[in-house]
């Protein structure tokens, strides 16, 4: 052990600075390339921001805790890819505020689910999982179908993504509550689901 690294070690003080100096360092090395990085901030081709009932079934998984036991983020692991898809592209996210990529995986992975089943089976297993996979521990969500969308609330969104940046028209933020009128939750969370993955490259 060389003199100075002794000195180092037996003065508390000075080492934690040097600690958190070292730290933040090797942090901001891991941090700072990454936000500009075109990849990880140019959305893929095709993405685009959530359309009005897709935005509102967005929110509704939020709420209702969908991602507390699924995540949204397929892993670059062969045993990933065979499941579900070709692995997750930062470019799928970028209009996904906050992104819900998670690790919780009590259910499975959601990213690639949009076309796998038709819009009934979703209805049917929203409304009463085992009806259509009888082990499954999946909680009942039977409200969704009974309330409506806040039409009014939800063109205040979009108008709030779009003051962040996300490319939405004039005419989309007006068209919304009309978009989603007569629309239940369920309607929306289904369409959420089915827009999952859309634009994902294909293959594993
Ligand atoms: C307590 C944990 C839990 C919660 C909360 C939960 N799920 Fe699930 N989910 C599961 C489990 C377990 C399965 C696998 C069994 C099944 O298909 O029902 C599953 C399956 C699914 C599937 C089928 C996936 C596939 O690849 O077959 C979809 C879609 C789904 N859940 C959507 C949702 C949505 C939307 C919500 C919120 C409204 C939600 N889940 C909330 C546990 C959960």
């Amino acid at each position: 052990m060389s003199l100075g690294h002794e000195k180092i070690e037996k003065n508390v003080g000075l080492l934690i600075v040097l600690i958190a100096v070292a730290v933040s360092l090797g942090g901001l090395a891991e941090i700072v390339p990454l936000m500009h990085q075109a990849e990880a901030v140019t959305p893929l081709p095709g993405v685009k921001p959530y359309p009005a009932l897709q935005l509102a079934g967005r929110d509704v998984y939020v709420r209702e805790g969908c991602g507390n036991c699924h995540s949204q983020m397929v892993r670059t692991l062969r045993f990933e890819t065979e499941r579900y898809g070709h692995y997750s592209l930062a470019g799928e996210s970028v209009y996904d505020r906050p992104f819900l990529w998670g690790s919780k995986r009590t259910g499975p992975d959601l990213a690639r689910i949009g076309g796998r089943y038709s819009d009934d089976w979703h209805r049917v297993h929203l409304d009463d999982p085992r009806a259509v996979v009888p082990e499954s521990n999946m909680p009942a969500f039977p409200w969704l179908s009974r309330n409506s969308i806040d039409g009014a609330q939800l063109a205040h969104k979009m108008r709030t993504l779009q003051g962040m940046g996300d490319p939405y028209t004039d005419a989309e933020i007006a068209q919304a509550p009309k978009d989603v009128v007569d629309s239940t939750e369920l309607d929306a969370v289904v369409a959420y689901l089915q827009g999952l993955g859309k634009h994902a490259p294909k293959g594993g």
